[in-house]
């Protein structure tokens, strides 16, 4: 092999050193707390209002994986699911795909599940999710359906799946992921393309007749800190508000990946819509990093300072109503799958073991 030339060890030498010096002149951190006790749990930490949620693992690219159904057969991670938790959300066991495999055919036994689990365990579940561009089956993406029959179609299912869990299922992620990063709706969301906007306002209507009780809410990645995704929510939700419409809250997926930028400024942001009456909420937090091999300290560290800012993003909102972990442990995390090399984006490791950041975040909830 030949020698590093002199000039660039010096440079790399010389960076590696700035490097260092600038991480240890740094403060520590605020979310930094103390270590959780090992009979710490989460949602005994929360405080009053708060509920600390997870995905419960199944459907989707579970349904590849070389692991059995994790949720009905593993039984260490249905303990971490009902010893740290207050909230479930089925991570695909709700969505069309799953529910709703035929036009003339529901499938409940997952869910049922969850939701009867949930109950045993104290529980509240959030329902995922009811009118999105993603994982629709093909019997509806690609029959030929009149304007008319769509929108019977979204109708009845609306009806049937909220109305089977009425007064079961405490909120529901009625819209998902309805707008693209420039705040335009997405084009490729079947319902809005062909029966226009205002199906997100009967979505959610149907959505209420069928559970007066629910809270109903729009749901989002990438709008944390604000922004043209943000500012159209905030559009969107004075316009239903002002219709009565009954929405009721906007979820905050946060999905953050070191390759983006800290979710900064997230109280201000979610603010907004606390003071419009509406409740907010991290559904789906889970924060990625690129992987070749054990992270080191350094993205552990990061990666607890994250998930950190996330949760206090949300409690100091004022309205917040759940904070939802997307998946747990790293091994059942959709990450690995969805973007290549990058993964341990859950605070626990495979084993069930904590990681730093599970204890940041137990430290922010304790001290609230
Ligand atoms: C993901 C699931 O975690 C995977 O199992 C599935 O294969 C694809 O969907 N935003 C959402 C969630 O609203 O429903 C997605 O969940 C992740 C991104």
């Amino acid at each position: 092999m030949p020698a590093t030339p002199r000039p660039l060890l010096v440079l790399a030498l010389a960076s590696a050193l700035a490097l260092t010096a600038c991480s240890a002149a740094e403060p520590d951190p605020p979310t930094a707390g103390p270590t959780a006790p090992a009979d710490a749990r989460l949602r005994d930490a929360a405080p009053e209002g708060l509920l600390v949620g997870a995905a419960v693992a199944g459907g989707g690219h579970h349904v590849d994986a070389d692991y059995p159904d994790p949720f009905p057969n593993d039984e260490p991670y249905r303990e971490l699911l009902a010893s740290e938790f207050s909230s479930l959300t089925p991570e695909n066991q709700l969505k069309w795909e799953f529910v709703h495999p035929e036009r003339d055919r529901y499938e409940f036994g997952a869910a049922d599940a969850i939701v009867a689990f949930a109950e045993e365990h104290g529980q509240a579940v959030r329902g995922h999710t009811l009118l999105w561009h993603s994982q629709n089956p093909d019997w509806l993406t690609e029959g030929e359906f009149s304007d008319a029959e769509l929108r019977d179609i979204l109708h009845e299912h609306i009806s049937t799946v909220v109305g089977r869990y009425a007064g079961r299922i405490a909120e529901w992620d009625v819209a998902n992921e309805i707008f693209d990063d420039s705040g335009a709706l997405r084009s490729e969301n079947l319902w809005i393309l062909r029966l226009g906007e205002g199906i997100v306002a009967d979505a959610f209507r149907w959505a209420h007749e069928a559970d007066p009780d629910a809270r109903l809410f729009l749901n989002d990645y990438g709008m944390e800190s604000g922004g043209p995704k943000a500012d159209a929510y905030l559009a969107l939700v004075k316009e239903l508000l002002a219709e009565g419409v009954p929405v009721g809250g906007v979820g905050f997926q946060g999905h953050l990946a070191f390759e983006y930028s800290a979710p900064g400024g997230m109280a201000d942001n979610l603010r907004r819509f606390v003071d419009l009456g509406l409740a907010v909420a991290v559904t789906e937090a889970d924060v990625r990093m690129p992987v070749d091999g054990t992270p080191t300290n350094a993205q552990l560290t990061q990666q607890a300072e994250w998930f950190g800012e996330l949760l206090e993003g949300c409690l100091d909102a004022g309205h917040c109503t759940s904070f939802t972990l997307w998946g747990a442990p790293d091994r059942y995390s959709w990450v690995p799958v969805f973007f290549p090399s990058q993964g341990a984006a859950t605070p626990w490791w495979d084993d069930l073991s904590r990681k730093p950041a599970y204890d940041t975040l137990w430290g922010i909830l304790d001290a609230r």
